[in-house]
């Protein structure tokens, strides 16, 4: 059983508990594809989603998941709350605590942010995206896209290219699929390769031919605007040319390879439209993922609280 009380980084998660959240997941997702929606686990239960940054999928993907286990549903916007008349997280969050909330599901621009407020708090803290830190579900639903499509994690060959130094997505799933006993490569510009990634268990590659070679699954990762000054490289149609994926390049990934990407995609930059609409790129069943990994997520802290 999952003995924690809440899910905050796949740095400290171990081979079972992986294997533990992919298993229900893997349910739960073959229950949605059969049309059922209402799985009425979480009645009674209420799971408030406090979100300081932007989102689509990660957003709307836990609130079906909470709706599907019968869960109520309560939606802060971080700038429509008193968080924007000064009040702290640690405050925001004894409120929400007084309200007895089961369930806080936190997006912050800050790393560390919801390692802070689940010592605050009695709910369960599920973090959905720290900062440049990590951003477990995310990692979780594509391990569970990758097991899906070839049975196991052990032994695959992952090549991740992109904006890894600013890429929580990276991070979670670097230390989820290690454990898993994956590989993975990853290939970027020097100025978006964070330092110390090879001393975590990755292997840097020189080209994007050397990290797609032999690849079983090739992800591409949004370039970060947003987390940036000008400057980590010469202008987007240059990234493109020389660090994205295109058909010719993922030829160098095995033939039965999958494309993934967290979302959203920038378009013509990390990946062509050509890779993103090709018959192997498994973009949006990772949409799907994410409600049932998130389903599960809940589920399975839901009985640690019990325990
Ligand atoms: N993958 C992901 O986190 O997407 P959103 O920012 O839309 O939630």
């Amino acid at each position: 059983m999952l003995n924690r009380k809440d899910l905050l980084g796949l740095i400290d998660a171990s081979a079972s508990e992986i294997t533990e959240i992919l298993d229900l997941a893997q349910e739960f997702k073959n229950r949605i594809k059969n049309g059922e929606k209402k799985i009425s686990y979480l009645q009674n239960k209420t799971a408030t989603i406090l979100f300081y940054e932007n989102s689509t999928r990660t957003r709307t993907s836990f609130e079906q998941a909470a709706k599907y286990l019968g869960a109520s549903v309560i939606n802060i916007v971080a700038g429509a709350s008193s968080v924007a008349k000064g009040e702290t997280l640690v405050d925001t969050g004894k409120t929400l605590d007084a309200q007895r909330n089961d369930f806080i599901i936190m997006r912050h621009n800050m790393g560390g942010a919801p390692y802070l407020l689940a010592k605050t708090v009695k709910a369960s803290v599920l973090n959905a995206g720290d900062g440049i830190n990590e951003h477990p579900t995310q990692a979780l639903l594509d391990m569970l896209t990758m097991r899906e499509t070839f049975g196991t994690l052990k032994g695959l060959k992952v090549a991740i290219l992109g904006d890894i130094k600013h890429s929580r997505v990276a991070k979670s799933n670097l230390f989820g699929l290690k454990t898993m006993g994956a590989e993975v490569t990853m290939f970027a510009p020097e100025t978006l390769l964070p330092k110390g990634i090879e001393q975590l268990g990755a292997k840097v590659c020189r080209s994007r031919q050397e990290a797609l070679d032999g690849a079983d699954v090739v992800m591409g990762l949004r370039i970060q605007l947003e987390r940036q000054q000008a400057g980590n490289f010469p202008s987007l149609g240059e990234y493109a040319a020389n660090y994205g994926v295109d058909e010719k390049i993922l030829a160098y990934a095995k033939p039965n390879a999958i494309v993934l990407h967290p979302g959203p995609v920038n378009r013509g930059v990390e990946l062509t439209s050509g890779v993103i609409d090709h018959e192997r790129s498994h973009i949006e069943d990772q949409v799907l993922s994410g409600v049932a990994v998130r389903m599960a997520a809940l589920c399975l802290l839901n009985d640690a609280r019990k325990a």
